[in-house]
């Protein structure tokens, strides 16, 4: 039976002092009962990791964790800018997202790429969350699974039956911060499809694997989402921002 998880992400948003009462209200209401077998994350900007860990320490709920936004796809040297995972790691991260639309588009990331990054990961321990998601455009000419498919079939090659430690975001780009959320069904099918992509490949994979939906979750459309046999979850941005709208979410 796979988790339910939840992970927020702030993007670059925060301050040291917005972080503070986010994650208090958040303790506070996640101590007050949530759904048991479930798991939550947050992540933060990597400035803020070490504060956020440190907070998220103090209110020790087992079920609460850390993450980051991305890594870096080297162990270490000259990369200035860069954060490896060994980093993340000792700033207490459990998750690290990889290959998020913005960074694909905006950085130019490449599934050869991301495929990397998840490996640095995973070798120290934490779990990748690998975003993939066809764009309006493709969507729009019918190529939406097949180029989903792709984006999968690069992650296979490189991490092979690694993949059962890894989670899966599929993050449709037209639904991220628009507004638009895919309807429960239309994401059950593109998560259903990449199981059976796994499947192809390897069906212990495929079962243990977690398929997180993101773009444009709310507390009023989450409860829908959650519900389909192939959806494990959210990634979730701009709800995550407020902390009673991101409890919501994960008591959905
Ligand atoms: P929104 O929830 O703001 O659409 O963002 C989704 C996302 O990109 C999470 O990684």
């Amino acid at each position: 039976m796979r988790p339910l998880i939840v992970i927020g992400n702030w993007k670059m948003n925060g301050s040291l002092a917005n972080n503070e009462d986010w994650i208090k209200v958040v303790c506070k209401g996640m101590e007050q009962g949530m759904p048991a077998g479930r798991k939550f994350a947050v992540c933060a900007p990597a400035p803020y990791l070490a504060q956020c860990n440190a907070l998220i320490q103090k209110c020790s709920l087992a079920f609460m964790s850390l993450g980051a936004q991305d890594v870096s796809a080297h162990a270490s040297g000259a990369f200035t800018g860069e954060a490896s995972a060994s980093m993340l790691r000792e700033l207490g991260c459990n998750y690290v997202i990889v290959g998020h639309s913005e960074r694909r588009h905006m950085h130019h990331e490449t599934d050869g790429l991301i495929a990397e990054k998840a490996l640095q990961v995973l070798d120290q321990g934490m779990t990748p969350v690998i975003c993939i998601g066809e764009s309006a455009d493709e969507r729009n000419s019918g190529r939406a699974v097949e180029v989903v498919r792709g984006q999968i079939a690069k992650q296979v090659a490189v991490l092979q039956d690694r993949l059962a430690d890894c989670l899966i975001a599929y993050e449709p780009v037209w639904a991220i911060g628009t507004g638009k959320v895919a309807s429960a069904q239309l994401a059950q099918d593109m998560h259903r499809a990449i199981r059976l992509q796994l499947a192809e490949f390897d069906e212990d994979v495929a079962s243990h694997v977690g398929i997180l939906y993101g773009g444009s979750v709310k507390p009023d459309n989450a409860v829908e989402l959650f519900a389909m046999p192939d959806i494990d979850g959210g990634l979730i941005g701009g709800a995550s921002l407020n902390p009673q709208d991101f409890l919501a979410i994960c008591q959905s």
